[in-house]
């Protein structure tokens, strides 16, 4: 399909992850202190982005190599993160994750709302199920099968709704004089008693003028592809060979129709790393020194956790095509993986490097033509920009070097019009 006319979707993406190790120059800031977030945030609105978006794991508690590696461990909660940094730029939108099978919706609901007013209309939910027990344990509890865990969604996704739904948009008056503040004709009752979640409502927030926050969904089983089908107006999906992309690409498509939905209307996004530098050759140099990087003993603990198993309990040179079956995780990479006939210190390369893909590695030239190559003929939206050294000065160097090409060939916005996140994925 021809995209050519259309704006580009393209968020940097991060998990507070301080593995991230790798500087081409000094660091201003250490990953701990608030300021290197904030550079995040400025840089990423210069490059007229939609949002950024911030991924949400506390699985790797009790995992030396994790602690060691900062691999997703520790990590500050993104809400509140958040919270401070829409204060430092005006149109950036974000993205912030929270499990279905971890927070009560009521909490989530009034969570939510709450950063909608906050950031005044640039937030957005990645709506997970969750895949990792070592997650719930922290919590004291036993994480719900797969499937249960998409028809408990559901429920979820629905009650949120209706709580944020209970405060019509008109509902506040704030006529003061006459001691009414809101109108108790327009503040519903939600008395929703499910199988899983119960809520009396009406949600203690008001509704933000500028809509309910924006859904977001990461989901690649056949249930999550319905689910992001039915609620997500942003996708997105796990990364993998064109074809297996390609294919991806059309069943969401086809569950946001099914869903009764105009299938365009969903931006897919598809994660990517790359780098870009003044030039193709100094951006191979990199690219080198960015594969070494990151230590093996990461990859295999990230590809545990991606497994939803004990996969650690293999030895490392098993072929992902013996243990496929035990998957409970994230399938799409392990299938790739078994195709491919990778062992599990293959895909664990795979995973921590995220440069192996040389066609975003280059000048801004080399890569914005792979990025419309890419997008036109797969039939997707954009990507999740997820840095490959020091994340300050990668969003920088995205945004001021593969930003302007962008924009250059009219694929990238030279200035935010609107300033809210859902205009944005008009
Ligand atoms: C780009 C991307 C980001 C994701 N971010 C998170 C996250 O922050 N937290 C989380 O628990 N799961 C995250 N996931 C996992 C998905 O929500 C989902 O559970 C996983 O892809 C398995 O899909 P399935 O449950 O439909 O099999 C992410 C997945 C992708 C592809």
């Amino acid at each position: 399909m021809d995209n050519k006319n259309s704006l580009l979707h393209i968020c940097p993406f991060f998990q507070y992850e301080p593995d991230v190790g790798l500087a081409f120059e000094p660091r201003e800031h250490d990953w701990t202190e608030i300021e290197y977030w904030e550079m995040i945030a400025k840089w990423a609105e210069h490059g007229r982005f939609d949002a950024i978006f911030f991924a949400d794991f506390w699985g790797a508690a009790r995992d030396p190599v994790s602690i060691r590696n900062g691999k997703n461990f520790p990590m500050l909660d993104p809400l509140l993160l958040v919270s401070r940094l829409s204060a430092v730029v005006q149109n950036l939108g974000f993205l912030v994750t929270m499990s279905t099978s971890f927070y009560n919706p009521y909490m989530v609901a009034r969570k939510m709302q709450t950063l909608n007013h906050i950031t005044n209309g640039r937030i957005g939910w990645n709506i997970v199920t969750s895949v990792n027990q070592k997650e719930a344990d922290q919590l004291g509890m036993t994480l719900p099968g797969h499937d249960e865990r998409y028809e408990r969604a559901y429920e979820y996704v629905d009650l949120v709704k209706k709580l944020w739904a209970s405060w019509e948009q008109d509902a506040v008056v704030n006529d003061y004089e006459n001691n009414h503040i809101s109108d108790v004709d327009k503040v519903h009752q939600v008395n929703f008693d499910g199988n899983w979640f119960s809520s009396a409502g009406p949600l203690a927030v008001h509704r933000h003028p500028a809509g309910d926050p924006v859904l977001v969904q990461a989901g690649s089983s056949p249930e999550g592809m319905a689910f992001a089908g039915k609620h997500a107006e942003i996708i997105f999906s796990p990364n993998g060979p064109d074809h297996v992309k390609k294919a991806r690409v059309e069943k969401l498509r086809a569950a946001v129709s099914d869903a009764g939905r105009d299938p365009y209307s969903v931006k897919i996004l598809f994660p990517i790393g790359g780098c870009v530098a003044a030039s193709r050759a100094e951006a191979d140099e990199r690219a080198a020194q960015i594969a070494e990087s990151v230590p093996d003993e990461v990859g295999l603990s990230t590809v545990e956790g991606l497994s939803g198993f004990d996969l650690l309990s293999h030895p490392i040179d098993t072929k992902i095509s013996e243990i496929v079956d035990q998957v409970t995780g994230v399938r799409g990479l392990f299938n790739m993986a078994a195709e491919k006939g990778w062992t599990i210190l293959d895909t664990a390369r795979f995973i921590t490097n995220r440069v192996s893909d040389t066609r975003f590695v280059g000048a801004a030239n080399d890569v914005a033509d792979s990025i419309e190559a890419e997008t036109e003929a797969l039939g997707f939206d954009g990507y999740m920009f997820r840095a490959t050294y020091f994340a300050p000065h990668y969003v920088r160097d995205m945004s001021t070097m593969l930003v302007p090409e962008l924009q250059r060939r009219g694929r990238m916005r030279k200035q935010y019009e609107t300033n809210t996140l859902r205009s944005y994925l008009a």
